[in-house]
């Protein structure tokens, strides 16, 4: 069995072809074998050949992405794999080095943050490069990568393969967790880690995390910010 997730237009032979509800969608000439939210998509371990998701990943919010990412490592069968195709970010942030006015950026803007164009499925909610895929797909589990990136349409093509080495759910929810914990900063409050974990089913607490020097660097020039303005405020 072999899933075309998010097919969009580009209907496959040989391919179970799913997309969204036929009320969310902006189209109604598009043509699917099933019509769900991949999210509420269920099926047995090991049971599937083949996933591949073409300009959809992008479309989950990242705590849902991850855990996606999770079930379809355990939908795939040993030897099975899955393939995403996403933005590259720093292919894009090239292009957009190389654009020369506002309205040349535009369409490269929209390649990152998605053409916003449907109710539900438009806006991409997150960037990825390659060892961004690499470190995610690993957390879920496959322990085999291929990737190639396409430069013209800025896009990275990832595929993991699943082995017999098969990774348990409780090493797979603590990499989740530690993956999850570096969207936010070290000392930030921690709010919208305690929402993805509620929204994700897992009771944990932030890990701790190392200090990095970017988030030092934002750190300083905004205290120093807030320090000039008081002082502003104190004489003016
Ligand atoms: C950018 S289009 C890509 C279409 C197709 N894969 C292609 O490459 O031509 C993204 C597609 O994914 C579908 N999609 C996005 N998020 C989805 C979700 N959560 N559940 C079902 N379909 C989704 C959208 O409806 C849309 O058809």
């Amino acid at each position: 069995m072999k899933l075309h997730l998010g097919c969009g237009h580009s209907y496959m032979d040989g391919w179970i072809n799913i997309d969204g509800p036929k009320n969310e969608l902006c189209y109604d000439d598009l043509k699917a074998d099933v019509h769900a939210r991949i999210e509420d998509l269920e099926y047995p371990n090991n049971s599937v050949d083949e996933i591949l998701l073409n300009a959809v990943f992008e479309h989950f919010p990242r705590h849902i992405a991850i855990m996606q990412l999770r079930k379809f490592y355990k939908w795939v069968k040993p030897g099975g794999k899955l393939t995403i195709l996403v933005p590259d970010f720093w292919g894009t942030v090239e292009m957009l080095k190389e654009s020369k006015s506002p309205k040349e950026r535009q369409f490269w803007f929209r390649h990152l943050y998605g053409p916003q164009d449907t109710i539900q499925f438009g806006t991409h909610y997150d960037a990825f490069d390659v060892e961004k895929l690499k470190w995610m797909f690993s957390i879920v589990g496959f322990n085999q990568h291929r990737y190639k990136i396409i430069k013209r349409w800025p896009s990275i093509c990832f595929t993991g393969i699943k082995d017999n080495k098969v990774k348990s759910d409780a090493d797979a929810e603590r990499d989740i967790i530690d993956y999850m914990a570096y969207y936010e900063a070290k000392d930030e409050t921690g709010l919208a880690f305690s929402a993805w974990m509620d929204a994700m089913g897992l009771k944990a607490k932030k890990p701790p995390m190392p200090t990095f020097k970017t988030h030092e660097m934002y750190k300083r020039s905004y205290f120093i910010k807030k320090a000039i303005a008081k002082l502003r405020h104190m004489f003016i």
